[in-house]
């Protein structure tokens, strides 16, 4: 059993390098189905849900070889539409890019019901709602299995206007709408940053897809893509992590490989509450020598402040002076990791998609769980701020998206690293 023992109030100085995103990667990893030749990708995170997506191609016949730490190549040439293991598709919410991957290329896909994240309800009507027009059929047997087909006369191209802004759905339907022919148009598409890096990676492998980072994407489909190679953008939310990180310890750290523009939602609340982000040209310096202000947050789709920031934030408010106000503005339920943080002595009262967080008394360290990925990097954040030490278990999720997380902030010098423990010995009478 892996656990991460923290032992708080240690200030952080030095310099910390991002990696890949691991949501842009995801998307980008599974578009690799669509090409009918190899594409070498850098910048991929190192990360657990990778490891896996690159799993689940080569159970569909694609070739994949490391070519780095951080650079893959990836030939679907042989590839086919069969069945990816369930073990491995529903250990990850991704794994269900493989629909529009497989529609879009071999005009059919099969997969297990994804898994993920513990958030609530994770409906993926829009995804379907989008392959329906155009032209597929999408059904959910009662063991769990989707399937997605067309008809004999193949995909065809449409108009789609999404009831919500969803991730998701759109990189699904761009996925499979890049083969359809004439022009597909999707509105109220989310402008995410790995919006942008998937549709620059099909469009590198000739597609051609404009508007992407606006409401409004358009698609030509083409006959066939090619091979390509594409280097993945840098991490937004491992970066604001790590940012919010050297809020709570204090000191100053420059955070290397970054587009600061991703940053502006976090770097601003950062400011709010009195901590200095100076943006250089594709790096942040953060400083914090001051008491923490109190702030709120809503969040919302980009350009928006991201979820996937919300429970970092939260347990850096808790250790401003002062009443904070965090409203969950995308997902019905992600304040899971509340009760952990309390078990640190954090005061937080949540009410539906609202947490209030009494600042300002001292974080004890003890044992608390990462409940899920996010809620993992929180309970770091809040360890590397408490008294004493902190264990936190189930850092599995924690591996889910980021690479090496304890190295990192040890190399900047937290007081940080990883333990085996043994696993309980049950005693049988
Ligand atoms: C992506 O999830 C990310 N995951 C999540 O990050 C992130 O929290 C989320 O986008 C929002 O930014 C990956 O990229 C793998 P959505 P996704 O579809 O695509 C509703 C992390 O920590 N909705 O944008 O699944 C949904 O219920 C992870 O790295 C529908 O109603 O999110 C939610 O309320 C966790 N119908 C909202 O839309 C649908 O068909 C946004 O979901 C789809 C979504």
């Amino acid at each position: 059993m892996e656990k991460i023992l923290i032992r708080g109030g240690k200030p952080l100085y030095g310099t910390i390098e991002i990696d890949g995103m691991k949501n842009a990667a995801l998307p980008i990893v599974f578009a690799t189905l669509l090409v009918p030749g190899k594409c070498h990708i850098d910048n991929l995170p190192a990360v657990r849900d990778i490891a896996l997506s690159l799993q689940i191609l080569e159970t569909l016949g694609a070739k994949v070889e490391m070519t780095g730490p951080n650079s893959v190549e990836i030939d679907a040439t042989n590839a086919i539409a069969t069945l990816p293991p369930a073990e491995l598709t529903r250990k990850m919410r991704a794994s269900y890019y493989l629909l529009g991957a497989g529609l879009g290329r071999f005009g059919s896909a099969i997969v297990g019901y994804p898994g993920g994240c513990d958030f609530g309800k994770r409906p993926i009507d829009q995804h379907v709602k989008g392959f329906e027009a155009l032209g597929a059929t999408v059904d959910e047997s009662s063991d769990g299995l989707l399937t997605a087909k067309v008809g004999e006369q193949g995909l065809r191209s449409g108009n789609i206007f999404f009831d919500v802004v969803s991730v998701g759905a759109t990189l699904n339907v761009m996925m499979a709408a890049v083969t359809a022919p004439g022009q597909t148009i999707i509105e109220n598409a989310a402008r995410e940053p790995h919006i942008v890096d998937l549709a620059n990676f099909l469009n590198t492998c000739g597609a051609r897809i404009s508007g992407a980072g606006t409401d409004t994407i358009k698609i030509k489909g083409v006959s066939e893509l090619h091979g390509c190679t594409y280097a993945i953008i840098p991490d937004m939310i491992e970066a604001g992590t790590y940012m919010v990180a050297v809020a709570a310890a204090s000191g100053q750290v420059k955070i290397n490989n970054v587009i600061p523009k991703h940053l502006e939602s976090v770097t601003a609340k950062l400011e709010e509450m009195g901590v200095s982000v100076e943006e250089l040209d594709d790096a942040v310096v953060v400083t914090r020598t001051e008491p923490l202000q109190r702030c709120n947050i809503k969040t919302l789709p980009y350009p928006g402040f991201p979820t996937d920031m919300q429970p970092q934030f939260c347990a850096l408010f808790c250790l401003a002076e002062g009443v904070c106000h965090l409203t969950e503005g995308v997902w019905d339920n992600r304040f899971r990791y509340v009760d952990e943080l309390r078990r640190l002595g954090a005061d937080i009262e949540v009410n539906g998609k609202t947490a209030t967080v009494n600042g300002g008394a001292p974080l004890r360290g003890t044992s608390v769980r990462a409940v899920d990925l996010r809620g993992g990097a929180a309970m770091v954040i809040a360890g590397l701020a408490a008294e004493g030490e902190t264990i936190v278990e189930d850092i599995h999720l924690i591996a889910r998206g980021y690479d090496n997380l304890e190295g990192k902030l040890s190399a900047v010098g937290a007081d940080i690293c990883r333990v085996v423990y043994p696993d309980p010995i049950i005693k049988m009478n």
